[in-house]
Formats: C-alpha cells, structure tokens, sequence
C-alpha cells in the first residue's frame, strides 16, 4: 500500500489579508509568501500541497465536501471560524482525513473568545503561536501520522 502524500492546506477568513494584519500577531508575510514556503517544506518532506482560501464560509465547507479521493491529509487554519463554526466542524468531520490544526498567533495568549477551537477535537494536532514554522510542524505530523 502506498502512503498518502497529497495535502490540503484550508485558510479561512481573512487570512488573504495577512501582510496587512497586525504584524505584532502575524507578522508581516503574505498569504502568497506563506504558501510558497509551505510548498517548500512539503516537498523536502516528500509531501505535494494544494491551497484554497475563501471568505466564505459556505465555500470552505463545499471544499471539505468535495476533498474525498482529492487529499490523504489537511492543515486547517480557519481564521476566526475556528472558534464558533459548528458548520466546519461537521465537514470537517465527514472528511474523514487526518488533519492538523494550524494558527500563526497563539490563541491562548490573547482575547477569551479565541482560546477555545470547535475543530481542535478533529485533528491529530494543533499547532498555536509558531508563525509560518507552525505549518511545517503540521506538515511533519501529517507525515507521521499518514505513514502509519
Ligand atoms: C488565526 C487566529 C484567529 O483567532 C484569527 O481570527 C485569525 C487567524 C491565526 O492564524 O492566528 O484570523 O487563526
């Protein structure tokens, strides 16, 4: 059997403005810089990426909906969605796929609402307050995990 090696990587809202957020909480990479170097890092590891990102929260559950067969693993960062969307979740869920959840500033550290997450339960991890050195750990779980 051969090990799955085919990743998505979901961003959720508002993490296309990343360059122009608060760089205290995000630093000052973009979107299109942070994929590149996730790209990167898969492929030293042996793993291939596809990105998506949307506003939209319907369109992020199709996308979970229409992963089967397309992806053996997911890094999830879904923004502010983590924290309250019960609908991502459940899609989230029917993927049935390994998945890491990712966020760049660290959750815990900052207001209430944000150090509670509806999808940690669903993943394998939960990687919070690394920066973009957070996807390459997913990325290594991931593998870990998908060579199991
Ligand atoms: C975030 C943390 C969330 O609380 C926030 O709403 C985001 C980004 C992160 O990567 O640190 O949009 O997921």
């Amino acid at each position: 059997m051969s090990t799955g090696t085919r990743i998505e990587v979901m961003h959720g809202v508002n993490l296309d403005q990343l360059g122009r957020r608060d760089p205290a909480q995000y630093g000052t990479i973009t979107l299109d810089e942070l994929e590149r170097r996730i790209s990167e890092d898969a492929a030293a590891l042996g793993l291939q990426t596809r990105f998506f990102q949307t506003n939209h929260e319907g369109e992020f559950i199709e996308h979970l909906h229409r992963l089967e067969g397309m992806a053996d693993g997911i890094v999830i960062n879904a923004g502010a969605w983590s924290h309250y969307s019960w609908a991502i979740r459940d899609a989230l869920e029917l993927t049935a796929l390994p998945a890491v959840e990712v966020h760049l500033s660290d959750i815990f550290s900052r207001e209430e609402w944000r150090r509670h997450s509806v999808v940690k339960e669903l993943c394998v991890g939960s990687i919070v307050g690394k920066g973009p050195s957070g996807y390459r750990e997913a990325l290594e779980l991931l593998r870990v995990e998908l060579a199991r």
